[in-house]
């Protein structure tokens, strides 16, 4: 297993590539199972998620070809003409939890799928029981056995459907399923990340007839099919506030390019409490560090409120801040996982159920630590690179799910960073 070892102690400098956003990428490659033309995606980002995604659609039939590859941001053609095997298998699934996107595409192309239920991981349950509830009320038939969830439905119908909670990959299972159902369907409460906006303007692209992304109701007017597109995928957002957030805690001075503020303005709130001077330019963000940063309280929600994937990295910043600050995590039951290992390199953190009290020392000391899931081992990356000597981190697979060549953009800032076998 790959580790990485980190030399703390360097401001970051310089300028770094944001690539295509990874919660983007998901979805869309998915919406290839709705049409019978070829979907082609650009800025596609070079993540492991991305190839196991594309392994699962190239076992339904899907016929995948790449243009580009190495650091270019990466050209992909799916072709869905030829999709027979409408089964997502636990043996892949388990693996990625967004595998559950193909539930709904295949309901609506192909009339049924048996997609295995993704089981919880480190963050939480996270059950699938809104995108099940959707498809019931499209008419779909659903049986969840021997770990799957069968969907069966001869043509789904267009229906209001309400969300218990707002749930990003369940309004877009819904979303996608909705485009091919017989009249029109509502979702209500839906969530409004722009993720889901990007998935949208695809769509529509392909002929859908969607209205409504990026608020909390969504109308999607069914259509008899739907034709290929070709779409560039948006900036990953949460790898933005990542490299924010990793230049804010060293002090440093960095610029992001290709990437856009418009979509992180909770995050760049809360760095400006904290002390750094942002610039914001068309597709490119610049972060100028303080000497030392006011610790900031922040309380994770939907969007366009602060993102629960940007909690870990903020936890990992306000452990060296001036001053405590406080933490709620709202969205996920089990998500300060990173805290146990921020306190091995000398973090003074307590946790009390979905907060967590964060008191800023002077410096952290570097250490063994594990990664536990993706945005928790940012944060130790985070951290590593702030604190005092050598910190080594295990199980960085799990970086590899979320961020491009993580420690190639690190080292180009100035980070002191190699990968270990
Ligand atoms: C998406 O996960 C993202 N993943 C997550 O990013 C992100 O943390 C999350 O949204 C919240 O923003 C992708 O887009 C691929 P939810 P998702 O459904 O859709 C509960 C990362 O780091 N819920 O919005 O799975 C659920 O348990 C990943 O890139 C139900 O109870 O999250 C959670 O408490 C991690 N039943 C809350 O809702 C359901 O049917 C929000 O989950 C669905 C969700």
């Amino acid at each position: 297993m790959d580790k990485l070892l980190i030399e703390g102690g360097t401001a970051l400098t310089g300028e770094a590539i944001i690539s295509g956003a990874k919660n983007a990428a998901l979805p869309l490659l998915c919406a290839a199972l709705l049409t019978r033309e070829p979907l082609t995606l650009t800025n596609v980002p070079a993540l492991h998620d991305i190839a196991t995604m594309l392994k699962l659609l190239a076992q339904m039939g899907v016929k995948i070809e790449k243009v580009g590859s190495g650091s270019t941001a990466e050209t992909i053609t799916l072709d869905a003409s030829g999709l027979h095997n409408p089964v997502a298998p636990y043996e892949l699934v388990k693996t990625m939890r967004a595998s559950v996107l193909v539930l709904g595409p295949l309901a609506a192309r192909c009339g049924e799928a048996r997609v295995s239920l993704p089981g919880g991981c480190a963050i939480g349950a996270r059950p699938v029981d809104q995108h099940i509830k959707g498809l019931n009320a499209m008419g779909a038939e659903t049986a969840v056995e021997q770990g799957y969830v069968q969907v069966r439905a001869s043509r789904l119908k267009g229906a209001r459907l309400f969300t218990d909670m707002v749930t990003v990959t369940g309004t877009e299972n819904l979303m996608m399923a909705a485009c091919l159902a017989d009249g029109e369907t509502v979702i209500e409460n839906a969530a409004r990340e722009p993720e889901v906006v990007d998935l949208a303007n695809c769509l529509v692209a392909m002929g859908a007839r969607i209205s409504g992304a990026g608020t909390d109701v969504i109308r999607i007017r069914g259509v008899g099919r739907l034709s290929g597109t070709t779409h560039r995928i948006m900036p990953d957002r949460i790898e933005t506030g990542t490299y924010l957030c990793a230049a804010a805690a060293t002090g440093g001075d960095i610029r992001l390019t290709r990437t856009s503020a418009c979509y992180l303005d909770a995050v760049i709130d809360k760095l400006m409490d904290a002390g750094c001077e942002i610039t914001v330019e068309r597709d490119a963000i610049r972060l100028k560090a303080p000497a030392r940063l006011n610790a900031v309280s922040l309380r994770t929600s939907p969007y366009p409120a602060f993102p629960t994937d940007m909690q870990a990295q903020f936890m990992a910043i306000n452990t060296l801040a001036e001053g405590t600050a406080v933490i709620r995590e709202t969205i996920f039951e089990n998500r300060f996982m990173h805290a146990v290992e921020l306190i091995r390199l000398g973090a003074d953190i307590r946790i009390d159920g979905n907060t967590a009290i964060v008191r800023g020392v002077p410096a952290l000391q570097g250490a063994t630590v594990m990664a536990t899931d993706l945005r928790a081992s940012a944060s130790l990356v985070i951290a590593g690179l702030a604190a005092r000597g050598e910190t080594l981190i295990e199980r960085i697979y799990h970086l590899d799910r979320g961020y491009e060549h993580i420690e190639t953009k690190l080292a180009a800032l100035g980070a002191r960073v190699k990968r270990v076998k």
